[in-house]
């Protein structure tokens, strides 16, 4: 599911750019990654701004979703189960069918080599999650798990089967109305995720951005808080956004080619070191 975009060769040029990278990140003492949607595209999902974007087909979707959740639940549940926003749909169709790609795969084993600390992603997909990831902080939520909107328990959808006869469900811990995990527009990140966020800005100082607009916050101001503590940002992206110029360098491709190409880069070094 899902293909590298077929635009893109991977020239000397930015084979050696990335390889510049993958000494940055050896150097650095506490690597953390920022991933949005753009990481996804080549599972298959669409991204939501740009060309072929979820918002840019269909318009962005009301900015008061989770105001609708608290009015009426139930029928937020409805609405979840049989969904009737094309956007929606579309989305909920190319979540049920992606897999990681060579990004998500990369970014787990620069985990497990130790290059890289923490990912904080935007995606709600599963997908960091699948490929193996540990330290992930879901910013946004997963669309696989729920959680309640009064304690903020989570649950596996085995955990707390959701019964179309009897919605919303109920938190079995505090018995609180259950939502999906996602962060609705409107509504606040969970305290415990942003929590997780901010200290692994804290201790950052290489922040490896991949697939992101950097135009949503809390999550943009991330890499600028980094930049703010002296730190500095690699960029992962086919095309410039807002932080082309402030970042060291701005790799210029898919990001799952460019991180299976910057983890190679690190796995070589480290094999001759
Ligand atoms: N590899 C890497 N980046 C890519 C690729 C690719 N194959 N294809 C596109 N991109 C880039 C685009 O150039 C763009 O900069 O990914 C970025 C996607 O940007 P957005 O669609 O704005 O997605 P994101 O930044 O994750 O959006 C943030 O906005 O609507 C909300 O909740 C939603 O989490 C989302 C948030």
């Amino acid at each position: 599911m899902g293909t590298p975009r077929a635009d893109f060769t991977l020239d000397d040029a930015l084979d050696a750019e990335i390889a510049r990278a993958a000494d940055r990140v050896r150097g650095a003492e506490h690597v953390v990654a920022l991933t949005g949607a753009g990481l996804s595209v080549e599972s298959g999902i669409p991204p939501f701004r740009g060309p072929g974007g979820l918002w840019t087909k269909y318009g962005e979707p009301p900015m008061d979703g989770y105001q609708r959740f608290l009015r009426d639940p139930k029928r937020a549940w409805e609405e979840r189960l049989e969904p009737s926003a094309p956007w929606a749909k579309a989305l909920g169709e190319t979540l049920a069918a992606a897999k990681p790609n060579a990004g998500h795969r990369a970014l787990a084993e620069l985990e497990r080599r130790g290059a890289c600390a923490a990912v904080i992603t935007q995606n709600v997909d599963d997908l960091h999650r699948q490929a193996g990831t540990r330290n992930l902080l879901e910013i946004h939520g997963n669309h696989a798990l729920l959680r309640c909107s009064q304690c903020h328990a989570r649950f596996t959808n085995d955990e707390l089967p959701v019964d179309p006869a009897a919605l919303p469900p109920h938190c079995s811990a505090c018995g609180g109305v259950v939502k999906d995990d996602t962060v609705h527009f409107g509504e606040p990140i969970p305290p415990d995720v942003l929590r997780g966020c901010f200290a692994a800005v804290e201790a950052c100082d290489c922040m490896l951005v991949a697939g992101t607009s950097a135009m949503v916050y809390p999550a943009a101001e991330f890499p600028l808080e980094v930049l703010r503590r002296g730190g500095e940002i690699i960029e992962v992206n086919p095309e410039e956004t807002e932080l082309t110029s402030l970042s060291v360098q701005s790799l210029r491709g898919p990001g799952g080619a460019v991180l299976e190409r910057l983890l190679h880069h690190v796995a070589a070094a480290e094999a001759t070191a």
